[in-house]
Formats: C-alpha cells, structure tokens, sequence
C-alpha cells in the first residue's frame, strides 16, 4: 500500500491535524518512462505552511491531493532509462511512501561520503538558501558583523558558520539557552542571544558595538524592526524568511522604523532558492569541500514515522525542533 497525507483545508493560524486525510492506496506499478521511488526521508519546511494556504511563488496545494514536499529515497521499480532500481534521487516527494515519476525535477544523488540525510540539508535546498543568500545577496567580507536570526535552526546555522568561514564576526539569534550554546560552543558563533530570555534590543548593543553589516533574515516582526535600529550605512539585508508571520491570521503591520533603510542605505532583497539552482552543482561542491574540512556543521531532528509528520510540523513553529526538521519515512536499507 502507499500510504499518503492529503491536504484536507487550507489551515487557519496553526496547521491542525484535521487539514490533512490519512490515505491508504493501492499501490502504482511505474508506466513506460516511469519509475517508483520509495521515499526515505521527508523535509519538513516552514514554507509548508503557505503551501498550504495559497498560491505564492508556486501554485498552492490542491485541496485533497497529496501534500507537497522534498524528499529523498530509493529507486525500488524501474521502467525508465536513468532511474536504475538502487538509484538514490532527491525530489518532490510529496507527503507519501511511494511516488511514481517520469524523471522530471528529479535527481539522482551525488556519490558523496555524507550521510543520506545532509542532502535535505547542509547539500539540499537548506544549505543552497543559506550559501545564496549570504554571499550572492549579502556580499560578506572579512571583519563584518553578521547577525542571523533562527540561527540555530537548518538554514541559520548554515548561514553563520559560512559568515565565519568569510572572516565575519557573527551574532546568532535563537529562542532557547540549549540552542544558543550549540551555536556558540559546537558552531563557532561569535556570540549568542536568546530573543526570549533577554531585550534584543539591549543584546544588539552589546555583542554589536560597531552595527550589523548583514543582518539575514529568518524571522521578520518585532525581530527585523528591532534589529533595523542597529543597521550600519551601506548594509546588507538577504530576506530569506519571516516565519514568525506565517500562522497570523491578521497580517501585523509593517516595521514602523522602515525610514532607517533610507537613513542608513540599507540594501534589502528577498530571495527564494530556485532563482540559484544554474548555480547549484559549485555550491554544493564548496558546501561539501567546507564540510569534510570539518568548517560546517549541522544536526537533525528526526520524527519516525510518516503517520507523525503533521504533529512534527509544528514543532518548526513552537521552536521544539533540534536542528533540521526530518521525518523518516522507511529504513535507509
Ligand atoms: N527563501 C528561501 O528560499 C527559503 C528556503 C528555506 C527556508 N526559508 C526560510 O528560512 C527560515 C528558516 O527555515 P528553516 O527550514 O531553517 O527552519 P528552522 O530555522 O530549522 O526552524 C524554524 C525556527 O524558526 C524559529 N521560529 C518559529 N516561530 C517563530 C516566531 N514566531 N518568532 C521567532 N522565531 C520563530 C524557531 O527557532 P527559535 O527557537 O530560535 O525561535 C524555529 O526553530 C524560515 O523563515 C523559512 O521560511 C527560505
């Protein structure tokens, strides 16, 4: 059987369980140019949420098909010329234990010593956002101040290890004492502050004496109008994303200091990562180079289970999740 999350409403604030249908399907044989991928691990990505509700930079998900997401798995039946049975493919997946495909926007995964998991990570869509970003939109040079917010998340704490490897001094934002210790101790951070523990503000002036050059943006709200008030002239802003809106039902108002981009010539650019994949195959070899040198880092947040993927969902909103958001769909072998 093929086992499957359908998206059942579109959510209102938090997803619930009940905007999704479990499904259980007959399984598909492949047709002619077709292959079968069983699916091993599933990202699990804030950008769901608004999959979820609305078309934005791709259609929304259709009410009752299966839920959109990346994956990675295994090529388990075969009737296609460059899909072999074995072959390990990353793609969109969807919220489901198997998928048939004819190849397209499917790819077969590099023959790489990492384990399979960093290809929806530190080598997937995680660590391309936060290596685009930074460099190609926010130009770090040696001796900056880089402040990062959700940096101990999957793409902040890419964002601020590569800010070290430029030579950046680098403050990450993050929402529990635990994870500012992680990107201090384990990461190599400069420095570490718990938005929720202490006034950012305050925190600002003190482990950014000198203003921030690039501030990379995760988390948007009272977090960017805060941080605006320490932008330096001439400064860098990748927005990348601002979760903290996604499940608002009433959009918030904008930052009320927005002039402070005037003020300082902040250059502020939203990016979404498919605008870089003509760059991909450098980025992912630099990526993998600074990784097996021992420069980048990163952990995992496993839920077991495909029938467990709504509930984990939401731990990329309650900030429970460790590190890049996975659910493992079947045994790698
Ligand atoms: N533009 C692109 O192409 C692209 C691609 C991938 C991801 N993104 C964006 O990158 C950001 C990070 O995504 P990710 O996959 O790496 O997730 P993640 O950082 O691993 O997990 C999300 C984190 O966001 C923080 N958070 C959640 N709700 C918040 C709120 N209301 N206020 C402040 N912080 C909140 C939590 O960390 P704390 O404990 O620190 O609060 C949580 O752990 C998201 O905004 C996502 O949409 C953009």
């Amino acid at each position: 059987m093929n086992e499957q999350w359908l998206l059942a409403a579109r959510p209102v604030g938090l997803p619930k369980e009940s905007d999704f249908t479990w499904r259980r399907a007959e399984q598909e044989e492949p047709g002619a140019g077709q292959f079968r991928v069983r699916s091993i691990y599933l990202s699990l990505d804030p950008a769901m949420r608004g999959w979820m509700a609305r078309d934005s930079y791709q259609p929304a998900v259709a009410i009752g098909a299966v839920m959109r997401g990346i994956g990675v798995g295994v090529v388990d039946a075969s009737n296609h010329t460059d899909f072999a049975v074995g072959a390990l493919v990353q793609g969109m997946l969807g919220w489901q234990t198997y998928c048939i495909s004819d190849g397209k926007g499917m790819s077969k995964l590099p023959a790489l010593p990492v384990p399979l998991d960093a290809w929806l990570g530190l080598l997937g869509h995680i660590g391309l956002t936060a290596y685009f970003g930074l460099l190609e939109i926010g130009q770090p040079k040696a001796g900056e101040t880089l402040v990062v917010s959700a940096a101990a998340g999957a793409v902040g704490s890419v964002v601020g290890q590569i800010g070290k490897i430029k030579g950046c001094r680098v403050v990450g934002i993050a929402g529990s004492g635990e994870k500012c210790r992680w990107i201090t101790e384990e990461l190599g951070f400069d420095a570490a502050i718990n938005y929720k523990a202490e006034n950012l503000h305050q925190a600002l002036k003190r482990e950014c004496p000198g203003g921030i050059d690039i501030y990379f943006e995760n988390v948007g709200g009272k977090t960017l109008e805060t941080v605006l008030n320490h932008m330096n002239n001439f400064s860098r802003i990748p927005v990348c994303g601002m979760i903290s809106g996604y499940n608002q039902t009433e959009l918030e108002p904008g930052p009320g200091n927005l002039f402070q981009v005037i003020v300082h010539r902040v250059k502020m650019q939203g990016f979404i990562v498919t605008d870089f994949m003509s760059q991909a195959r450098g980025a992912v070899a630099e990526l993998a180079g600074w990784y097996a040198a021992g420069s980048l880092k990163y952990r995992v947040d496993v839920t077991k289970g495909l029938e467990n993927a709504p509930a984990a969902l939401l731990k990329l909103f309650d900030g429970t999740n460790q590190g890049k958001m996975l659910v493992q769909v079947s045994e790698e072998n």
